[in-house]
């Protein structure tokens, strides 16, 4: 009753021509790569040790053991009711994902009004920026005694977590007293890293002091919503077991090889023709609603650093079927969709005019809501907006750009949610990373790890003379220096 439809008539040719959509004897021409991407992700996902190994263990999040999320829950309503603020400090996927769920599952104008948020704490999120600005007017404004901070950080090392956590730190010790070490609780790996190295020296001393969370084995930080997102839901007062429900349910019918019975399959396939065979390069995500605005951003991380990639995979299997995935370096393929964020109604004041007319080079997934939990109607004052509420019209809106766009033939999908709720939120993400893990295993890539990011961390480092970086590193920078010709810069 509450299950997530998709519709994909507008991807296929019979909607916006053979040039820009998919047919169905295209789609047949892939049963053979269908069948062994879906023989090959299934076989990972039931290897408990090629989840861990390879970082598929997402995929079972949602059946993890009632009694952690009790846990988890009872730590959470202690820190809501107690502190007038919470600092949630983390960056990527260690931030996109509860921004994402705070936007979509809880009241907007959250932190203003109390009565939005049921007398809880206010959630505050920084560490996802070096821009001092925003850390400063807020260290300024919240009161250190009446402050919690949550730090996230699955590696515990990364720079912008670490250096805020700093500022933090310094500003909690210096405003709470010398028990301040009792407002902070960590969520990171349980064994490496410099911030679990810090929570376990300051749990010797005090084991109030530091708390933490551990994350799972084998879930990179852009697929961990249902693992270190916990703690968050908790805090504003979501169900978790909601969350967790829908996305077992997405889970289920995500399990089916026949492509037209399984959603996650479907669209990750038309995508990749669609990439692959109709040049359409660039994934518009565009929610018509305010409440998934973080949500279409936690989806751009998760399709950029996901199959953004250069090196297609190359898998040695060991007797025993445990895999170690390797990359064919000898000819990058640079392959990967780029996503944009975007919004209904606001951008078809924008970037809508650039999607109807521009280069026809993109795919647009549409959300649409069926019901709102709060509407408003309009006055029947005869107009052509007479007694229409609001939700009506940004429905008629999302239809209309549906028109508009297969009138230009411009390929598009609507994903159609009854509601924006905790169950259908939880089947959303897993829809997501379910079809990005499929659309990873037709690319034949490491959809799991995240090498690109490392060329601007390693200059970092190296301008930062960070002890212990490779000779290699550090010999391409000096062999590569940037090149900045005076007669280029006005
Ligand atoms: O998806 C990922 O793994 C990354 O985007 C990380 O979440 C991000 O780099 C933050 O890393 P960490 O949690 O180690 O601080």
């Amino acid at each position: 009753m509450q299950d997530l439809k998709f519709d994909f008539n507008n991807l296929f040719a019979s909607n916006v021509g053979a040039a820009h959509g998919v047919s169905e004897s295209e789609i047949n021409r892939f049963s053979g790569a269908v069948q062994e991407a879906h023989r090959h992700l299934r076989s990972l996902l039931d290897n408990p040790e090629n989840r861990v190994n390879l970082g598929l263990e997402w995929a079972v999040l949602p059946f993890q053991e009632k009694k952690h999320i009790l846990e988890v829950q009872k730590l959470g309503e202690e820190i809501a009711y107690k502190y007038e603020s919470v600092l949630c400090l983390g960056i990527g996927g260690s931030y996109l994902g509860l921004k994402a769920a705070q936007e979509a599952l809880c009241a907007p104008y959250f932190n203003e009004f109390p009565d939005a948020r049921d007398g809880r704490t206010r959630i505050y999120f920084e560490g996802n920026n070096l821009d001092p600005t925003p850390m400063q007017v807020l260290l300024k404004n919240l009161n250190p005694k009446k402050t919690f901070v949550v730090v996230i950080s699955k590696s515990g090392e990364t720079t912008e977590t670490k250096a805020v956590f700093e500022v933090v730190e310094g500003w909690l010790r210096k405003g709470a007293g010398k028990n301040y070490g009792r407002q902070i609780l960590a969520i990171t790996d349980p064994v490496s890293g410099s911030l679990r190295k810090r929570v376990n020296e300051e749990q010797k001393k005090d084991r109030l002091s530091f708390r933490s969370l551990s994350l799972s084995k084998g879930v990179g930080g852009r697929f961990s919503e249902f693992n270190m997102g916990l703690l968050h839901l908790a805090i504003v007062g979501v169900n978790i077991e909601e969350v967790l429900a829908g996305a077992r349910e997405m889970s289920g019918r995500c399990h089916s090889a026949d492509i037209y019975k399984n959603p996650a399959y479907l669209y990750a396939l038309l995508h990749f023709i669609a990439y692959r065979k109709k040049n359409k390069p660039i994934a518009v995500l565009m929610p018509f609603t305010e409440l998934l605005k973080s949500t279409a951003d936690w989806y751009c991380q998760l399709l950029a650093e996901s199959l953004g990639k250069k090196y297609e995979r190359r898998i040695k299997v060991s007797a025993s079927g445990g895999e170690e995935w390797l990359n064919h370096t000898v000819r990058p393929i640079n392959v990967g969709r780029t996503p944009v964020a975007s919004r209904g109604t606001t951008d078809l004041h924008s970037i809508q005019q650039n999607n109807a007319e521009g280069e026809n080079n993109k795919v647009i997934t549409m959300i649409r809501v069926e019901r709102f939990s709060q509407d408003m109607r309009l006055a029947s004052s005869g107009g052509v907006l007479s007694g229409k509420s609001f939700s009506e019209l940004l429905n008629l809106a999302q239809e209309a750009t549906e028109w508009a766009l297969v009138r230009a033939e411009r390929p598009n999908c609507t994903i159609v949610m009854p509601e924006v709720s905790p169950w259908t939120w939880g089947s959303l993400i897993y829809f997501f990373e379910m079809a990005t893990a499929f659309e990873g295993e037709l690319l034949n890539i490491n959809a799991f790890d995240q090498p690109g990011v490392e060329g601007y961390k390693n200059y970092m480092y190296y301008k930062l003379r960070k002890p212990g970086i490779s000779r290699a590193v550090v010999d391409d920078i000096k062999n590569h220096p940037l090149i900045k010709d005076r007669k280029f810069v006005l």
